[in-house]
């Protein structure tokens, strides 16, 4: 798989208390399972999300300097069900756009008595780098660059775990623009952890990854092959924001080659699952009818984002 350039070491305290979430390498099984855990039993019988008073001493900082629907709203959401504070930033009209550094505007933030910090940022490394320079608080990292996406990750895991015996015998393929997805490298993680034997990785050259990181999982060029009897579909939108203009496919021409397609889905396994992290693009990279089909679990992963968002909240809190 892709090596992991940033090190995530300083999420862990020397006592294995999980005190930010960084990334998923160096988090070991049994922390995903208790997350998971965790965000189950946040879950009712009817399927209905509880509340918790776990947070309510406490206050979060939500900072996007990327556009967010779902990740941002999840865990602000999470936030007031967990009754904490939350407060988003308005960042297009914060001091950083006065040429403050962005550690200055963090410490003035923690002044404030913020305890948790949820950061997505452009730059790989960007939340690691925060978690070293602020003391007394955590972060969440809520996507950096191409690097990570932890949250997106586990979500993806409580809903797969939902629908699923157990990750050792699951085929998983993860379709689409692989080498910018943060999504992709998460997850990659997250299954390997969790026991997770038949990972593909399906894509075309340029959006696949290089032959070293493909050592460790299997990667294919051809959807049909890719998607031959697995049990998960990952769908991945085209990220043309992290593209060279060159670089961008003729979306017509993806579709036709790489689209999730009714007759490309009938090739997994019937009771196969489709994800998608979203946002999607319909009719680029997955077939309107299959984004609504009874295959489709894409919103039952928005709901589960909350309960996974809370979860992490209340055991980074140390409340859980
Ligand atoms: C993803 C992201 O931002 O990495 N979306 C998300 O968080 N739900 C994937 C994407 O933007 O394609």
């Amino acid at each position: 798989m892709k090596k992991n350039l940033i090190s995530n070491d300083i999420q862990i305290s020397p006592k294995g208390k999980l005190i930010h979430l960084l990334g998923l390498e160096g988090l070991s099984k049994k922390h995903l399972t208790r997350i998971l855990d965790v965000a189950d039993g946040l879950i009712d019988d009817s399927g209905n999300l509880k509340k918790s008073k776990a947070l309510d001493d406490m206050s979060v900082a939500n900072l996007f300097f990327e556009p967010s629907t779902r990740t941002r709203n999840t865990f602000e959401i999470a936030g007031m069900r967990t009754s904490a504070n939350i407060i988003n930033v308005d960042l297009a009209n914060s001091a950083t756009k006065k040429n403050e550094s962005l550690l200055d505007t963090m410490h003035t933030l923690k002044a404030m008595q913020i305890d948790m910090f949820v950061i997505r940022h452009k730059q790989n490394g960007l939340p690691h780098h925060v978690a070293e320079n602020l003391e007394g608080v955590s972060i969440l990292n809520a996507g950096d660059g191409i690097n990570a996406h932890p949250t997106q990750a586990l979500l993806d895991m409580l809903t797969i775990r939902q629908h699923k015996q157990s990750f050792k015998n699951l085929s998983v393929a993860i379709v689409g623009d692989i080498v910018h997805s943060r999504v992709a490298h998460s997850n990659i993680q997250a299954l390997k952890t969790l026991g997770t034997r038949d990972i593909r990785l399906v894509a075309p050259k340029g959006l696949q990854y290089d032959s070293e990181s493909c050592a460790t999982v299997k990667c294919f060029s051809d959807i049909q092959a890719g998607l031959k009897d697995c049990d998960v579909v990952i769908v991945l939108r085209l990220q043309k924001e992290r593209m060279l203009e060159a670089d961008i496919p003729n979306e017509q021409e993806y579709f036709d080659n790489y689209g999730l397609t009714a007759e490309r889905l009938a090739l997994a396994k019937p009771d196969a699952i489709v994800m998608h992290p979203g946002p999607i693009n319909r009719g680029v990279e997955i077939d309107s009818s299959i984004a609504n089909g009874i295959q489709s679990v894409i919103l039952q992963q928005v709901t589960n984002g909350i309960a996974v968002r809370m979860a992490v909240m209340e055991i980074l809190a140390g409340k859980s």
